[in-house]
Formats: C-alpha cells, structure tokens, sequence
C-alpha cells in the first residue's frame, strides 16, 4: 500500500474527520453478512457512536486505518485500548466484500499491531463470532493465540505480542 507492496494502488491513513462521506458509501456497499460478521448485529445505516468512534481521529488509546482505492475507503480497520488494562488492546478489520480475500485484512492486522505494540500495547485481543471461518483462520494464520475462550456464539482470542 502506499505505492509499494502487493497493493501499490492503495492508501491507508488514519481515517480523519473529513472522511465521514466516504465512509457512509463505505457502509453502504457491504453485505449483510460482513456487517454481521463484524458489529454482531444488523443495520440500515452505520449507527452514530459507530461513525464517530471512527471519525474522531484517534488518539493515545486508539486508532483507526482506512484504505482507499481512489477516493473511494475499501477497508477500515483499528485498534482499542481495554479498559483498565493499558497493555491490552482490542483489534477489529472490515474489509468490503469486493476486497475480501486478496490479503487486505493480513496487511491491516500486521501494521495495526506495529503501531500497537509502538504505543506499549503488549497482548491484542479479538472478539470473532465462531462460524467466521475466514476471520478465524486470518488471527490463528497469523500468530499462536495464547488464549481461546468461546462466549455464546463468539470466540475470544488473545495474542501475546513477541517483544
Ligand atoms: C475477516 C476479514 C477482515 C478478512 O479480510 P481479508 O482481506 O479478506 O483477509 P485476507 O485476504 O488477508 O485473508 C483472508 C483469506 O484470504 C486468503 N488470502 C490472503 N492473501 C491472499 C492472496 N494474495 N490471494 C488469495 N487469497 C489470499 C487468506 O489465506 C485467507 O484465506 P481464507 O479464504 O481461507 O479465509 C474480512 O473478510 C471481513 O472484513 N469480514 C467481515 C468483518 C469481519 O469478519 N471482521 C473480523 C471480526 S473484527
């Protein structure tokens, strides 16, 4: 991305409060199930807190990347630090149905990660409903989880930052 790498084409930058616009054509093209997949739940629209929570530039505890093909955003992707645990932090990635498959969420995940780690995040965390096949595989590809705990229909992985 960036001119280099598989996806010399696309930009990523941090999502800025000038991308609303872009985002909400964003949500619009994806499926129902890549909404599912990614927010547990179904909407018309992207709720308020969901476009805000991406829209306010980011900050000391947390980030969020989009990736654009043109002006057009084809994946947006952060992180969040948890709560009361400052060296923990909660990773997300969604990719539109059109890009998904062609290495985007790998790419994302791997510089999301630098950047956490950058900011003293040690353990990465990441909440994937378990029939997400493809987003199972993409976390447990990627690294050997150091916890797995099932939650109703979700899976809770934690990952351990190699230092
Ligand atoms: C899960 C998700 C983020 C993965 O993003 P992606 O860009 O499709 O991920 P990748 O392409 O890096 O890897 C996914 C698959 O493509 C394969 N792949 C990776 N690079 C590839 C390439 N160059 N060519 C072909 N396939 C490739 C991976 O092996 C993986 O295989 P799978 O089909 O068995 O799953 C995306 O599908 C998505 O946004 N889903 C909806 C939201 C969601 O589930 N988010 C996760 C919970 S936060």
């Amino acid at each position: 991305m960036n001119g280099h790498g598989p996806f010399p084409d696309l930009v990523v930058k941090p999502v800025a409060p000038g991308d609303e616009e872009r985002l909400r054509r964003f949500f619009g093209r994806l499926s129902d199930q890549t909404v599912y997949r990614r927010f547990f739940t179904l909407f018309p629209a992207p709720p308020p807190a969901v476009l805000g929570h991406l829209l306010d530039g980011g900050g000391r505890d947390h980030e969020s990347l989009a990736v654009l093909d043109g002006e057009e955003i084809v994946a947006v992707a952060g992180w969040d630090r948890v709560v009361g645990d400052e060296e923990s932090a909660e990773i997300s990635v969604l990719v539109e149905d059109a890009w998904q498959h062609h290495g985007l969420g790998r790419a994302l995940i791997r510089m999301l990660t630098a950047d956490a780690a950058r900011r003293g995040i040690i353990v990465i965390t990441a909440t994937i409903l378990s029939e997400n096949g493809p987003a199972r595989r993409l976390a447990t590809g990627l690294a050997r989880p150091e916890r797995v705990e099932m939650e109703g229909p979700a899976t809770y992985f934690t990952f351990r930052l190699a230092s």
